[in-house]
Order: C-alpha cells, then sequence, then structure tokens
C-alpha cells in the first residue's frame, strides 16, 4: 500500500511530527510505502477560484504555477491519503486548506447536487487513480475533543468528494501534555503506541481499529479545572524560562519537574483505601521562602495539594525540591532519602511508613 501523509503542520518540531514519526514506524514495519509531505517546505498557494482547471481546454491544469502540480501526481498516485494536522481555529492548518483547495481537478467540472452533499470526482480525467481510503490525524491543545467537531465533520465531507472512504481518525487533544505526562505515563505510553499501531493497521486490516483510535484520544488530565492549572503553569514556566511554545526540550524537562504541577499529580495517587480514616497534614519543607513549601492535606477519603506553609504539620519533610521530585515520580523511595539525609522528618514516623501505600505510582 502507497500512503502519502499530507502534513500540514508549520512547525517541524512539533508533536503532529512526532505522531506521525510514530504511525509512519508503524506502517513501515507492516510493510507499507510511505510518503510524507511536509506542506511548509512546498510552495503551494491557495486556489485562484478562476475555474481555469474546469475549462476543457485547460484538461485539468491549474492556473497557478507552484508544487501542486507535482503533489498532484503523488495525491493520484496513492492508495491511501493521510491527512494530518494541527488544529488550528477549530480546523484544518492554513497549508492543508490550501493543498486541498487544489484538488478542484479532480472534481467534475459541474456543481451539482447529484452526490450525496456537492463536490463529485472527475472520474472520467482519472478513472483508476487517487487514493480510495483516506485517515484524518488531528492534534489539538485543548481538552475538549468537541473543538474538533468541524474538522472531522469537513473530513467526512472531504473523503465523500474524493471519493476516498474514511477509514480512521486520530484526535489527539491536550498535545503539550505529551511533553510531561509524570502523572500519567501509562496513558502517555499508549498514546504513542495507538498512533504506531494506526499505521500497521491501515497496511495491514485498511483501517483503525476503534480501540486504537479510543487509546490515541486518551485524556491526559483528569478534568477541566486539572487542565485548566497545568496548562497556566506550562505557559507561566514558558514565560519564567523565556522559552516559548517552540523550545520543546528545554520547557518540557523544566515543565516535568514542576511542583505546581507534581504536587496536584502526587495528590491525585492519593489511595484513600490504604489511607483509611487517615487526617493528616504533610508538609515538605524546602528550607527556604515559606511561600515555596507545599502541603498535603488529607481529610474525609480526600488529599488536596496546596501552596505555602501549615502551622501544625502531623509529619514535615524537609529536603530539596529536587529530592522530593524524585519521590514522586518513583525514582527515589522516601526511607532511602532518609537514610541518606536528603530528607529530614519530624512528625509522625507512622505517617512516613506508610508513604508509598498511601502514595501509589500512577495507575493510569
Ligand atoms: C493559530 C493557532 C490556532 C490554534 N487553534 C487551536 C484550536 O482551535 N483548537 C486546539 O485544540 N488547539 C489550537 N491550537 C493549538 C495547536 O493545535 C497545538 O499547539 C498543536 O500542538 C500544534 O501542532 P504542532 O505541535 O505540531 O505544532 C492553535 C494554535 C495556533 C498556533
Amino acid at each position: 500500500m502507497k500512503i502519502l501523509i499530507i502534513n500540514g503542520a508549520p512547525r517541524n518540531n512539533g508533536y503532529t511530527e512526532d505522531l506521525l514519526a510514530l504511525f509512519t514506524t508503524g506502517a513501515v514495519v507492516a510493510g507499507g510505502r510511505v510518503e510524507q509531505i511536509d506542506l511548509r517546505d512546498y510552495d503551494v498557494r491557495p486556489c485562484a477560484g478562476c475555474f481555469h482547471c474546469w475549462d476543457p481546454k485547460h484538461d485539468g491544469r491549474c492556473s497557478r504555477n507552484d508544487d501542486m502540480a507535482m503533489l498532484m501526481e503523488k495525491f493520484l498516485d496513492s492508495d491511501a491519503l493521510v491527512l494530518a494536522t494541527p488544529v488550528y481555529y477549530y480546523s484544518f492548518s492554513a497549508l492543508i486548506k490550501a493543498f486541498l483547495e487544489r484538488l478542484l481537478p479532480t472534481s467534475l467540472p459541474i456543481i451539482t447536487q447529484g452526490g450525496e452533499i456537492g463536490l463529485e470526482r472527475n472520474t472520467e480525467r482519472y478513472p483508476d487513480r487517487g487514493p480510495d481510503r483516506a485517515a484524518l490525524v488531528a492534534v489539538g491543545a485543548h481538552r475538549n475533543p468537541k473543538t474538533m467537531d468541524g474538522l472531522v465533520k469537513t473530513f467526512e465531507l472531504i473523503c465523500d468528494g474524493i471519493y476516498a472512504k474514511p477509514v480512521g481518525k486520530l484526535l489527539r487533544s491536550e498535545s503539550f501534555f505529551l511533553d510531561f505526562d509524570a502523572g500519567k505515563p501509562i496513558t502517555g505510553r499508549k498514546v504513542r503506541m495507538a498512533f504506531e499501531r494506526a499505521g500497521a493497521e491501515l497496511v495491514r486490516e485498511g483501517c483503525f481499529s476503534a480501540q486504537t483510535e479510543s487509546d490515541a484520544s486518551l485524556p491526559f488530565t483528569r478534568d477541566l479545572e486539572t487542565f485548566r492549572r497545568n496548562s497556566a503553569t506550562y505557559w507561566q514556566i514558558a514565560r519564567e524560562i523565556g522559552a516559548g511554545g517552540n523550545d520543546r526540550e528545554q520547557l518540557g524537562a523544566a515543565v516535568s519537574k514542576d511542583l505546581r504541577i507534581l504536587a496536584h499529580e502526587l495528590a491525585a495517587c492519593y489511595d484513600p483505601v490504604a489511607a483509611g480514616d487517615l487526617e493528616a497534614v504533610i508538609l515538605f519543607d524546602f528550607q527556604g521562602e515559606e511561600a515555596d513549601n507545599w502541603y498535603l492535606t488529607i481529610d474525609k477519603g480526600r488529599c488536596a495539594a496546596s501552596g505555602g506553609t501549615h502551622q501544625s504539620p502531623t509529619l514535615t519533610l524537609e529536603t530539596t525540591e529536587e529530592t522530593l521530585v524524585e519521590i514522586i515520580l518513583q525514582r527515589l523511595d522516601a526511607r532511602t532519602a532518609l537514610a541518606s539525609g536528603d530528607m529530614k522528618a519530624t512528625g509522625s514516623r507512622s505517617l512516613l511508613g506508610r508513604f508509598s501505600r498511601i502514595f501509589p505510582p500512577p495507575s493510569t
């Protein structure tokens, strides 16, 4: 199977690019032939709306002289089309939009209502050419998948118009969380595996399975409040380190170990069954400004993280932010940190002994 990926991401180091790389790996390992066109590297201007290509004298040629003629050949030569786009204003990026507009020569040179909805493929000019199936890869930063509804609908209408069967959609919201999935490492892995599996499924089965589509869309945040808080922290850190959203490596590393996110993730790991009827306050004292401290309040089967200090904690853990981060990420055991002197505990020792049972590693 010849798969043509049309990538409409304007930036080359984004999440669309990463996820497409996984997709391609899966497809190639399964025996597919994949060509990826990064539209940002080509000159494809929007349709001029002149209907030059519909004039029989021009035999489907466009009035514009740019890279689309060459890309049209690739399109016509492919068995499967993958439209990959970052979600821009609830829709395709402008790069993809321009590419799609330039498919006009493949449509019948007449606007009828003969087809289901609108444009109909010109099967006289291209009787046996062009992809007979198409898939969508959409990557957006918002949380609510509904922001992709318009994009998905447009994709389906396009499939109808080019006579390609829609064979799958990988809809990835919360894109920025791919770089700091510390609170949900299992979800991060499942999402990445789903993109790779989708490539293989397209080659072997001709479509994506429901499980793969669902795994690709697994939520990274528990609820809207967590999304808002973590997202706000992300952009706050971007401003603090002056990285902007584009230096993903630096930003991802900084965000992954930021307690403004991790303290809440630790609270979310709280196991009320292991805690029983525990009522306690655990203060993390970093021996600096009190405002930089964090504490966990455990009460009535719930646990919440708060920034700042507490006057009467049940247990105080004096440590550094780095050590606490290692403990939260389960790379360091609290008892080992105590034994080595990296952490000092005052207050309830029994609570300390229960720490790793009350806060088990994230299960999602
Ligand atoms: C101009 C612009 C408009 C955007 N509009 C949306 C949107 O409507 N919905 C959404 O979920 N994300 C939106 N985003 C966020 C991008 O989809 C997100 O940053 C995505 O990760 C970009 O893909 P990339 O990482 O491959 O660059 C927008 C970003 C930009 C720059």
